[in-house]
Parts: structure tokens; sequence; C-alpha cells
């Protein structure tokens, strides 16, 4: 899909509009897979602390829905057209498959640490990079990257021991991360 803008915000060269956009449309199609993903966890955990981590879940997923929306609404206000669909999505995206299904606690903790870890390196990117082209853009993803840390944090709070080692400190996949949790 081209997404060739017919107009943008004034102040703006349609160049730097077009790869703001760009930009927007891999956090969109990242927090979109990131909150199915949430979702699916929460419906899958079992275990002893089943109810801690199901119910923990769902705050993230709603916000997390949120950013979805802001950055689907910055991209049509720069003058472009958000693509929100599933095929989109699994086209688009560098990253594999949410691999887990029913497992423990501690196994999808695990698992979520690597997935949180590979959005936030992209969030970091993008905004090194909005540093030069949009501001207003650049302080979204401020301010979402601000949660979703926060959000990483609750979820390596169980996986850390008294000294603050991680348990899946050196994984390189959500199954290896998942044993190493579990
Ligand atoms: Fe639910």
């Amino acid at each position: 899909m081209t997404n060739k803008l017919r107009y943008t915000v004034p102040g703006m060269s349609e160049s730097d509009a077009e790869r703001v956009v760009e930009l927007l449309q891999g956090r969109l199609d990242a927090t979109n897979d990131l909150h199915l993903t949430l979702k699916h966890i929460h419906w899958n955990v079992v275990g002893p602390h089943f109810i801690a981590v199901h119910e923990m879940l769902d705050p993230q997923v709603d916000a997390v829905r949120g950013f979805a929306d802001e950055l689907a609404e910055r991209i049509a206000t720069l003058g472009g057209s958000p693509c929100g669909t599933p095929g989109r999505l699994v086209e688009h995206r560098h990253w594999e498959e949410y691999s887990i299904g029913r497992a423990t606690t501690q196994e999808h903790l695990g698992a979520l640490d690597l997935v949180y870890a590979g959005v936030i390196e992209d969030y970091r990117k993008g905004i090194e990079e909005l540093g030069e082209l949009d501001p207003i853009t650049e302080d979204m993803f401020i301010a979402q990257t601000n949660q979703i840390e926060l959000f990483h944090w609750f979820v390596r709070a169980h996986l850390e021991d008294k000294s603050g080692n991680l348990s899946t400190a050196g994984a390189t996949s959500e199954t290896e991360a998942a044993s190493a949790a579990g």
C-alpha cells in the first residue's frame, strides 16, 4: 500500500512527512501486534500466580490499544492513511509470531520480556530519527515508550532474583526465555 500524501501539516516538507508516516505505521503495526499478544497471554497463562498475571495484563492491553489509536490518528493528521488490517501487519512485521500457547505465568513472562524488549528498541530508534524530522511525533513516541518501559519493568520484576539478576538474561528467543524463566 503506497501512502502518497496529498497534504500535510503546515511547515513540514512532503518528504519528511512521508518518512514520519512510515515510522508511525511501523509503531502502529507493533502496538496492534502487542495488544493482541498481551490478550493471548492473558487467556493462556496457568499456574499458581494465574490471577495476578491475568489481571496485570488487561490495563496493559487497554493502554497499548490507546497507543495504536494515537499513532493511527497522527498518520491521518499528517495526511496519510493508517493501515490497521491484520494482513498488512503480518506482511510487514520483522518479528516472529508469538510462539507460546498454554504455559505457566513464569514461562509467558519470560517470553514477554523479549517481546517488550524488541518493541522498546524500535521505539528508541524511531525517537532518534524523529529528533530531526518532527518533534511532535517524537513527543508521542517518548510518552508511549515511557509507559511501555514501565510495563516492561512490571514483567521483569517477576523474573528478577534478590540480587537483581534476570532469569531471562542472554535468551535470544521466546522459547529460550520461557524455559529459562520457567
Ligand atoms: Fe479477560
